[in-house]
């Protein structure tokens, strides 16, 4: 459990990094940085970070779909309202790692950080309301999020997403 209340405290610190860097500048002059340059370009310790973050995510991930096909809502609900809420966790980085991430982070990788974190509420209301069509709709979703987020930031990591033709979206 320990490690799901962790799940996502470095993707949440993107969000409070983005409102930060928002209050400075960098309106629509940030740099496009190279797909797959992200992480790269994270001081160490927050690459660290990312990773650990990253890790538990998936370890979370794969908790929902086992509890998901279990029908076991109460597993649900808690595993997605922490991935959904660890933005709290946020404040246990510093001030000028916030800022390091404000600086470093482009407007889409905050907005599919946040379609993240909405598709996690989203899983975890349907789940209080025992709504497996539903669940099953938000886990894909949050499938979605992981796929698009790395197909875009993270395909060095990741090279099953270097092609073009697996990174169009439909919305
Ligand atoms: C908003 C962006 C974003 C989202 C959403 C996201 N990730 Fe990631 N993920 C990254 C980045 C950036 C990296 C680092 C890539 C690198 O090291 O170059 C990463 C790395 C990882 C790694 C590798 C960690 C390591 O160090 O070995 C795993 C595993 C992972 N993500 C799982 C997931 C899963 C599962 C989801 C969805 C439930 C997810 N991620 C959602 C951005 C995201």
């Amino acid at each position: 459990m320990r490690k799901t209340v962790t799940i996502v405290v470095i993707v949440g610190t993107m969000i409070v990094g983005g409102l930060l860097a928002r209050t400075q500048d960098t309106e629509g002059q940030e740099h496009s940085a190279p797909v797959g340059q992200t992480a790269s370009a994270l001081s160490s310790e927050l690459a660290a970070l990312l990773s650990e973050e990253m890790l538990a995510i998936e370890e979370g991930l794969g908790e929902l779909m086992t509890a998901i096909a279990a029908g076991n809502w109460p597993r649900v609900a808690e595993t997605s309202e922490n991935m959904e809420r660890s933005y709290i966790l946020a404040q246990r980085l510093t001030a000028e790692q916030f800022e390091e991430l404000g600086r470093i982070l482009p407007p889409r990788f905050k907005a599919l950080d946040s379609a993240f974190h909405g598709s996690a509420g989203k899983l975890a209301q349907a789940a209080r309301e025992r709504d497996a069509e539903l669940a099953v709709f938000h886990s894909y979703k949050l499938m979605e999020a992981c796929v698009e987020c790395h197909a875009t930031y993270a395909n060095t990591r990741f090279p099953g997403f270097g092609g073009e033709q697996t990174r169009h979206q439909h919305h």
